[in-house]
């Protein structure tokens, strides 16, 4: 797909109406992890240097057409001027009056954050008048946005059909490093996907077992691969109506000479508590009142051997119960050979979604991989061979 980007516009004087993502994790008001305040510069900057008054149009949570005084996207200012350098102005609306008049006083450079799109029903409903009503503020849209790119909403899908439309820098940066992990990845190429449950992530494996050389499988949703596989998974978290669909999985890996990973060993423990005693097993040796916690070091071993042998390397989902020591220790491990190996420039190592980054945090390697998305859903659907909505409105 070809994309406008912000060096094909004339952006002086211009209204630029930018869809960014600020639903950052929030506590008491406060702003826990700036990350994605952070993506939002190099956008922000690039307009303002232009000449462009930046009109930036974000989400809050879920608050499902109304007004949720809670889900205001008032906190939000003052954390993200600063990580702007730049003061940030407020309006109580995203369309009507107070926002026009918003809009109105703006100066070139100077930068407006609108309320949550979110406070209207005809945002989520993708619904023209709102989208016309949003589109009346601007002389052009930027989608800065990837990670709620999944959503065909009002200002991520139809004020893109509204006005002349340009991929921001984090969203140009989100494709090429998608492009490079599973569009066109230099061979051969390897997954790793892990987390808890087999049925959220069900088109995910049947998707990538026929687009990658090899895959491995950690989580909890190993365990239904293993007990699909006639292993006794002892007392382990596992769905086991998917045994079936986990052998379908085998089977499409098998025809597409896709390399499966399951675990050759694990750690297990009788409870699921910090410095639980643990103990690693086969497989087949696992007792009734046994969990399976993490990945075994074998296991472990022979996914960096594997990524030795990869040119590519794309991760979504922990391998083991990450935020729980003894049981951090797989993923730890396999983060921080393939960090070694993306900074030697052996391996491109892409990484998104969900706990994804918080293990990759956790493990002190995210500035290593060569990308880590900042999208959860949207890296998701992504990976799993969806058109992303606010990603085709901006193809030329
Ligand atoms: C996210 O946090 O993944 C995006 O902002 C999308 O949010 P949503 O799942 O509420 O649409």
């Amino acid at each position: 797909m070809r994309f406008k980007t912000l060096d094909d516009a004339d952006l002086s004087g211009k209204r630029a109406l930018v869809r960014v993502d600020l639903n950052v994790p929030m506590e008491d008001g406060r702003v826990t992890d700036d990350t994605r305040l952070r993506a939002a510069r190099p956008t922000v900057d690039k307009l303002r240097a232009g000449g462009a008054k930046v009109i930036l149009l974000a989400h809050f949570d879920r608050p499902k057409g109304k007004v949720v005084p809670s889900m205001s996207l008032k906190p939000v200012v003052e954390p993200l001027a600063k990580v702007l350098g730049a003061p940030v102005a407020f309006a109580e609306d995203c369309v009507g009056p107070k926002a026009r008049e918003a809009v109105a006083a703006l100066k070139s450079g100077g930068v407006l954050l609108l309320e949550n799109v979110r406070f209207h029903a005809g945002e989520e409903a993708n619904e023209r008048q709102f989208a016309d009503a949003l589109a009346s503020n601007g002389d052009l849209y930027v989608n800065d946005a990837f990670s709620a790119a999944h959503r065909a909403h009002a200002s991520t899908e139809a004020l893109a059909r509204r006005l002349p439309a340009y991929a921001g820098e984090q969203m140009r940066l989100e494709l090429d490093a998608l492009d490079r992990a599973l569009g066109h990845p230099e061979r051969p190429v390897m997954g790793i996907v892990g987390g808890s449950k087999v049925s959220t992530k069900l088109d995910l494996l049947k998707h990538l077992v026929t687009k990658l050389d090899k895959l491995a499988i950690g989580g909890g949703m190993a365990n239904t691969f293993l007990y699909a596989q006639g292993h006794d998974v002892g007392a382990s978290y596992c769905e086991k109506d998917l045994a079936e669909t986990a052998r379908e999985i085998i089977r499409i890996a098998g025809q597409n000479n896709c390399k499966l990973f399951l675990p050759l060993d694990v750690v297990v423990a009788e409870k699921m508590a910090p410095g639980a005693p643990a103990r690693v097993r086969d497989p087949g040796s696992i007792d009734d009142d046994e969990r399976i916690l993490d990945a075994g070091p074998e296991t472990v071993e022979r996914l960096c051997r594997a990524m030795n042998n990869s040119k590519t390397l794309i991760w979504n989902g922990p391998l083991g119960v990450f935020e729980m020591p003894p049981f951090d220790k797989g993923t730890l491990t396999a983060a921080r050979h393939a960090a070694e190996l993306a900074r030697s420039g052996k391996l491109v190592a892409v990484a998104g979604g969900g706990d994804t980054v918080a293990a990759l945090n956790a493990a002190g390697v995210s500035a290593d991989f060569t990308f880590v998305s900042t999208a959860g859903g949207a890296f998701l659907e992504w990976m799993e061979g969806k058109a992303l909505p606010g990603v085709a409105a901006l193809a030329q």
